[in-house]
């Protein structure tokens, strides 16, 4: 009679590699051994990938104005990463235009501009030629990297499961991370190639995420710049009146807790 065998298996991944579809995907192995077959299932479960809260890895890649060193990039101001599908593309082209057009605006925010697509340097440089002939008066004056292996794009949780190139590669989604002087993520937005974003929201956040870090406030619905804010939950009433000498207004509510109190600043 033949002696049971034992098997060994030793697994291990890396589930932030993981670039499965769906939260889990199973997938089964056989081992063979002599006459007997082990199958072994392994879950992966899909990870977040990068998210508010981290630091943006410190990719290296060329760009339209030399290598970028992302950490260095940034320095001490904040930093807007948007991807694109593709150059040559309908919408990236009027997305980078509008960037091109308010480019000023996040400039006078401490903001510095970053846009990445995975064509190279010299077809970005062609590219901007329609982008500005398209917007006209604007200049693309802020760098475009390249990223023709799709290493970055992964790395920054830009990567489109959805859309391919001709070649079968996965191209980047409409991807954007707001990112504090600090190189933490503060604030990500993620669409798919078939919807532009809206400059106007990315002002809209950035100001709300700037207000939030100098007062203890936060903005409500459809808050747009000049409106009011209201006062973080986390401040006593007796802070409130230190840290807002212009005044705030509580608003009464059905189960008379006080956390409802709009200020301006
Ligand atoms: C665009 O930029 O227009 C686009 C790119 C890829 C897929 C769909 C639209």
């Amino acid at each position: 009679m033949q002696q049971p065998t034992t098997l060994y298996i030793t697994l291990s991944f890396n589930p932030s590699l993981c670039t499965t579809k769906k939260a889990t995907q199973k997938k089964t192995l056989r081992f063979c051994c002599h006459n007997c077959s082990v199958f072994v299932t392994l879950l992966s479960v899909k990870m977040p990938g990068l998210t508010i809260g981290d630091t943006i890895p410190n990719v290296e890649a060329e760009s339209t104005i030399g290598k970028i060193k992302l950490h260095d990039y940034i320095g001490n101001s904040w930093a807007i990463v948007f991807s694109h599908p593709g150059d040559f593309t309908p919408v990236c082209t009027t997305e980078l235009g509008k960037m091109a057009e308010y480019s000023k605006v996040f400039e006078e925010k401490g903001v510095k501009l970053l846009g990445l697509s995975c064509d190279d340097v010299s077809s970005h440089l062609e590219w901007i030629k329609d982008i500005e002939a398209y917007s006209a008066g604007c200049k693309v004056d802020y760098p475009i990297m390249a990223d023709p292996k799709r290493e970055i794009i992964k790395q920054l949780n830009m990567v489109d499961p959805e859309e391919k190139d001709s070649s079968g590669n996965n191209l980047p989604s409409r991807a954007l991370h707001i990112v504090g002087p600090d190189k933490k993520v503060v604030l990500s937005f993620l669409y798919p190639a078939t919807t532009g974003r809206d400059m106007d929201e990315v002002v809209r956040v950035l100001e709300s995420l700037q207000k939030a870090k100098k007062h203890k406030i936060a903005t409500p619905a459809n808050w747009k710049p000049g409106d009011d804010v209201v006062i973080s939950p986390g401040v006593s009433q007796e802070e409130a009146e230190r840290m807002f000498p212009q005044g705030y207004k509580t608003k009464d509510l059905p189960s008379k807790k006080e956390y409802l109190r709009f200020t301006n600043v």
